[in-house]
């Protein structure tokens, strides 16, 4: 646990998993359920999606940044930048501050030394088997990650948490915890198929394709954001999946 602020960082190297779309349900899901406290979202894709879509919503409490100063030349993640980033918010007074970084596809854990500093890494994942494929390769990524910084940093390593989303059918979910029973890492509930996330993005008027995905959305909403608010509760990595 980072002080009183807390840090998930929504992550894969697989494209159109759900990245951008999760980390929208976060953050306004947390500046909608937490009135006191301030939630910055940070956009690491140069397509900044997440980005244009919520500065709109952006005031006094949530903060939308999209810094060219995070990124390197050549595309890679500037490590110390961001480490600095987060560790500068972490002796904030306010009751409760959230940081929520959306990350773009093609992301490696080996260039990513941020990632040790966040107090979350979710992996959004669609139960296609391309997804999965990416996903498992992307889990052993971070588990080197993991190993190559053991006994160097002293905090607790980052839970990881694996969010299955564009679900069908709770037997699709299901086949899904099979695929990867032996990943150690956690597995959330499942983000079923809705044809309103497709709008997720849009500025319609009055926002109403927003409201109307808070409202159906509002059962998972709350369990992700409950987990990330309380992800200092959550234990050790396990050795293997753990459904949450
Ligand atoms: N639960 C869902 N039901 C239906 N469509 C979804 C769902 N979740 C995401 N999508 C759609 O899937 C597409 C990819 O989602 P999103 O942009 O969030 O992925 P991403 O991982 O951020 O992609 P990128 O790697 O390009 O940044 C979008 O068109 C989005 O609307
Ligand atoms: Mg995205």
């Amino acid at each position: 646990m980072h002080g009183l602020t807390k840090t998930a960082i929504f992550a894969n190297s697989k494209g159109g998993v759900g990245k951008s779309t999760i980390a929208l349900l976060m953050s306004l899901g947390l500046a909608t359920r937490h009135s006191d406290s301030k939630i910055e979202l940070i956009d690491l894709d140069p397509q900044a999606t997440s980005s244009d879509s919520l500065r709109r919503f952006a005031n006094r409490r949530f903060t939308v940044v999209q810094d060219e100063s995070f990124f390197l030349g050549n595309g890679f993640p500037n490590n110390s930048k961001i480490i600095n980033h987060i560790e500068s918010k972490v002796s904030f007074k306010h009751n409760s501050n959230y940081m929520v970084f959306d990350s773009p596809a093609g992301s490696d854990p080996a260039r990513s030394a941020f990632f040790l500093s966040c107090d979350i890494i979710f992996v959004p994942t669609s139960v296609s088997d391309a997804d999965i494929f990416a996903t498992k390769k992307f889990l052993d990524s971070l588990d080197e990650l993991f190993k190559s910084e053991a006994g160097i940093s002293s905090g607790k390593p980052p839970s990881v948490v694996i969010l299955p989303t564009m679900v069908d059918s709770r037997d699709e979910f299901n086949e899904l915890r099979t695929v990867l029973a032996h990943a150690p890492a956690y597995l959330g509930k499942p983000l079923y198929y809705s044809p309103l996330f497709r709008r997720a993005f849009r500025a319609e008027a009055n926002d109403k394709n927003v409201r109307d995905l808070l409202l159906e959305s509002a059962d998972y909403i709350q369990w992700l954001t409950h987990l990330f608010v309380h992800s200092h509760t959550i234990k050790q990595r396990p050795k293997k999946l753990f459904q949450l």
